[in-house]
């Protein structure tokens, strides 16, 4: 997910949330975690945890900080994630090279790390979540910048296209009006919220159940292939949908396949058996379609 807004409208606050709805290790993860701190040299003596990693580096890392590797190869950031969130706050502040060696392991989930002789594999499976203002001064949507919208492109383009096509969720967050801060707070807390993902996930977990142990899975996240297309086939009316979005938007083959995902998790946020239409346009909704939007320009 990739959260843009301008400065105080909340999204490090939203982040930080986070770990409240995430559901517990599963024992086997757990213990795959451990191993991945045991390598890395950070395994505490109070040995495994099943609560899912939250890591949130600073946007000065370096690339092996982030990645792994490194004159005496360690697993990065991206592994030491495994499983959880890796919060990336202010995203274009980042290192470009760094941002594109996130590439390689939010596809396949591993990454390779070169060494002196031949390479190293980690696992590298984990929920990127990311936020970044719209532009430098960080009020573009407020148009209160003398640069728009140049100032924008600029900053978004920082961030390569690649890299936004592996990116689910595009969430614009606004800024807060100061009316609405002095309403009653809502009335669902993070424990509601971390009952619905503890369900769907259940779901995932149920569905994936009896596949052979070499291509084990328990989440929608890693089906691919003709696995997704047999658990996340629209009904007719979705179907329909979605290919007229995916030629009209010029949806990448990979943008494809990233719907019907979000449109499955949806669909078991819900409870709901089949992928409706609903769905398809919800997931269709998130993707980020160009940098800046019509309605984002400023008029005149
Ligand atoms: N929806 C909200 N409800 C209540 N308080 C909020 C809300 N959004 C922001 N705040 C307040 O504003 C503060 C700043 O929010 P936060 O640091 O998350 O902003 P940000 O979007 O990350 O800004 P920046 O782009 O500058 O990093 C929070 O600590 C909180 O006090
Ligand atoms: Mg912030």
């Amino acid at each position: 997910m990739l959260m843009v807004g301008p400065p105080g409208a909340g999204k490090s606050m939203l982040a930080a949330r986070l770990p409240g709805i995430l559901p517990p290790l599963e024992p086997a993860e757990a213990l795959e975690l451990g191993m991945i701190q045991s390598v890395a040299g950070g395994l505490r003596s109070g040995g495994l945890t099943r609560e899912r990693p939250f890591r949130d580096p600073h946007h000065s890392a370096s690339l092996a900080a982030l990645v792994g590797g490194g004159p005496r190869p360690r697993p990065g950031e991206i592994s030491l994630a495994y499983q959880g969130v890796l919060f990336l706050d202010e995203l274009a502040e980042f290192n470009r090279a760094a941002l594109e060696a996130l590439r390689q392991p939010l596809e396949t989930g591993r990454v390779s790390v070169a060494r002196a002789q031949g390479h190293v594999t980690y696992p590298a499976r984990f929920q990127l979540i990311a936020a970044m203002n719209p532009c430098r001064c960080g009020h573009f949507a407020e148009l209160a910048c003398g640069r728009a919208p140049r100032c924008a492109e600029d900053y978004q383009g920082r961030l390569s296209g690649p890299l936004l096509d592996r990116i689910d969720l595009h969430i614009d967050v606004p800024a807060v009006a100061p009316a609405d801060l002095a309403l009653p707070p809502a009335a669902e807390g993070s424990a509601a919220v971390a009952g619905r993902v503890m369900a769907a996930r259940a779901r995932q977990a149920k569905r994936y159940a009896g596949l052979p142990a070499g291509r084990a899975i328990r989440t929608n996240a890693e089906a691919d292939g003709a696995l997704l297309d047999e658990v996340a086939t629209p009904e007719p009316a979705g179907g329909a949908l979605l290919a007229r979005a995916a030629e009209r938007l010029h949806l990448s083959a990979r943008g494809y396949h990233r719907v019907l995902r979000v449109a499955r998790t949806l669909a078991d946020l819900e409870g709901a058996a089949v992928v409706a239409r609903s769905h398809i346009a919800e997931a269709l909704s998130y993707r980020r379609m160009k940098v800046l939007r019509e309605a984002d320009m400023p008029r005149g």
